[in-house]
């Protein structure tokens, strides 16, 4: 069958450049499929801006990676799922795929990494106030990795200050809500006073516009105005001069959680001071965020009842900005980076 797909052209290193990265070809698939084989549709592309890595690892002329939702047509007789049934997995930006499911190394990766198998998504667990799309938002890795940190490492006490940076994301925001009801103060960072205001809606206690304080002492100063007690907390996405100032707020016990660099990764700024001395005196721990570990069955249930039942009892809100049509993939992906003043929490493509 013809299928389409989107594959790099190009490495471009830091704010990606959607229209010479990717290009769109046909192809003429395959669907003779093995025993173990499936052939899926794509009903829903997420973009993230961890893909940055991804792309710049991916060789040239394959397809680009990407969380996705997949309906099942036609299965071998050994596949792990049935034509009808609906699936999350890293299909990527393709209208259709061949695949049997199973865990894929990323060979090509900067550091070892296995794409989890595919999941089976059941109907019940979806309706109008949590919709199919939002296993790749709040019930899906983004809801998983803010849950997770919140359960699994970071304490949130009453008293507390947590500060967010990236929080106007579908990731940030979610923690920033539960850091809210378990009782702490809670700062973000954002980019434009619409984000602000949005975070401020969700209860924000206070909010910092990382462009109007672009510099450390700019910085230093709005930040300590917003956490005039100090940090307790830190969930980090962005790192950079951010992080840099927030390490040296950070009170005793303090806890950092690393979610995603984009300083580094994206901007590529690998200067500034060395951290580690600012660890010692208020016994601070960090820990590096990789959701993947938590992706088991008995947390996608937990996940469904724990922040599921928060959402429908509207103890929190969740975002999703949702585009259309395949052609859209890049420029919804570009909209992360540049342009996407009107993206509120998750950003997904339907097909
Ligand atoms: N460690 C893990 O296991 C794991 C798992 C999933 C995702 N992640 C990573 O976690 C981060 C948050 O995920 P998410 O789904 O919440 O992302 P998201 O919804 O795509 O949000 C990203 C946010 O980054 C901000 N941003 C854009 N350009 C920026 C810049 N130059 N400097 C600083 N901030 C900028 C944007 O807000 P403004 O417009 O306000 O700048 C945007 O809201 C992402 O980087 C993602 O790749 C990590």
């Amino acid at each position: 069958m013809k299928i389409e797909k989107w594959v790099v052209r190009e490495h471009v290193e830091g704010v990606p450049d959607a229209g010479r990265i990717y290009e769109k070809i046909e192809e003429e698939l395959d669907v003779n499929l093995g025993d173990g084989q499936m052939l899926l549709k794509t009903l829903y592309v997420s973009v993230d801006p961890y893909l940055q890595g991804i792309c710049l690892d991916t060789p040239i002329g394959n397809h680009m990676g990407a969380d996705s939702i997949m309906e099942v047509l036609d299965a071998g007789p050994d596949a792990p799922f049935k034509p009808g049934d609906l699936v999350q997995g890293f299909g990527g930006w393709r209208t259709h795929l061949v695949s049997d499911g199973k865990p894929a190394l990323w060979q090509t990766g900067t550091f070892p990494m296995v794409f989890p198998a595919y999941r089976k998504l059941d109907p019940a667990n979806y309706d109008e106030t949590l919709p199919l799309s939002t296993a790749l938002g709040v019930m899906g890795g983004p809801g998983m990795t803010a849950w997770g940190t919140l359960t699994k490492f970071m304490a949130v006490k009453p008293g507390d200050t947590i500060v967010i940076s990236g929080a106007s994301g579908m990731i940030g925001s979610l923690v920033g809500q539960m850091a809210k009801r378990a009782g702490a103060r809670v700062v973000g960072t954002a980019g434009s006073p619409a984000k602000a205001q949005y975070l401020a809606e969700l209860g924000f206690d206070a909010i910092v516009d990382y462009k109007a304080n672009d510099t450390a002492d700019k910085m230093r100063e709005a930040l300590q105005q917003a956490a005039p007690n100090g940090v307790d907390k830190y969930f980090d996405s962005i790192g950079g001069m951010v992080t840099d100032v927030v390490f040296s707020m950070l009170n005793v016990d303090s806890q950092v959680a690393v979610c995603w660099q984009w300083a580094s990764q994206v901007e590529q700024d690998y200067t500034g001071p060395r951290l580690l001395p600012y660890i010692m005196f208020p016994r601070a721990t960090i820990r590096g965020i990789f959701s993947l570990e938590w992706f088991t069955d008995s947390n996608w249930q937990a996940l469904h009842s724990d922040l599921g039942g928060m959402i429908r009892r509207q103890e929190l809100s969740s975002a999703h900005t949702i585009r259309h049509g395949f052609d859209e993939i890049p420029q919804a992906y570009q909209s992360l980076f540049v342009g996407g003043a009107d993206n509120r929490g998750k950003v997904l493509v339907k097909l």
